[in-house]
């Protein structure tokens, strides 16, 4: 038995979305969204509950859980830069901006920083392309990002704690 449980909230959304398919299976990504907006993460207690819920084995579970990068497997900080990696976003400097979010924060991909405010993952495409280079920072994309623009995004989360 899994220590991990939904709240009543999400228990009735985990309810709303299984109505909505056929087959259970197919409610495993939204079942892990749940775990991932009630915890900011997924442990592996709650890799568990979702099995279980979904009646899969864990490893099942911990194959598509590993499989998106949109999952966080361990704890995050308050906000999360996703920093796109992917071609065009490389070509456009964000190897540079990696390396400026490095010095500027002191953390590097797949790190939080030591007062728990920041987590830095680098992902693959995020479909705006056109917008390289790119993050998303706690969900929200902001593109054609420099340096001067990633110092000012990074001084409002600052100013807001
Ligand atoms: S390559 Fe970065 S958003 Fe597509």
């Amino acid at each position: 038995m899994s220590k991990f449980q939904y709240t009543p909230e999400n228990e009735a959304k985990f309810q709303e979305y299984v109505s909505r398919y056929p087959k259970i299976d197919s409610c495993m990504l939204p079942a892990l969204w749940l775990v991932q907006e009630q915890e900011g993460w997924v442990s592996p207690e709650a890799m568990v509950y979702v099995a279980e819920k979904l009646g899969k084995t864990p490893i099942q579970v911990y194959e598509v859980a590993t499989f998106y990068t949109m999952f966080n497997l361990k704890p995050i900080g308050k906000y999360h830069i996703e920093l796109c990696k992917t071609v065009s976003c490389m070509l456009c400097g964000s190897r540079e901006l990696k390396q400026h979010i490095k010095e500027t924060i002191g953390i590097d991909a797949g790190q939080t920083s030591e007062d728990g405010l920041f987590t830095l993952s680098e992902v693959e495409c995020l479909g705006a392309c056109g917008g390289a280079p790119m993050f998303a920072l706690n969900g929200e994309y902001h593109e054609k990002l420099t340096k001067e623009k990633v110092d000012e995004l990074i001084k409002e989360c600052k100013n807001d704690n």
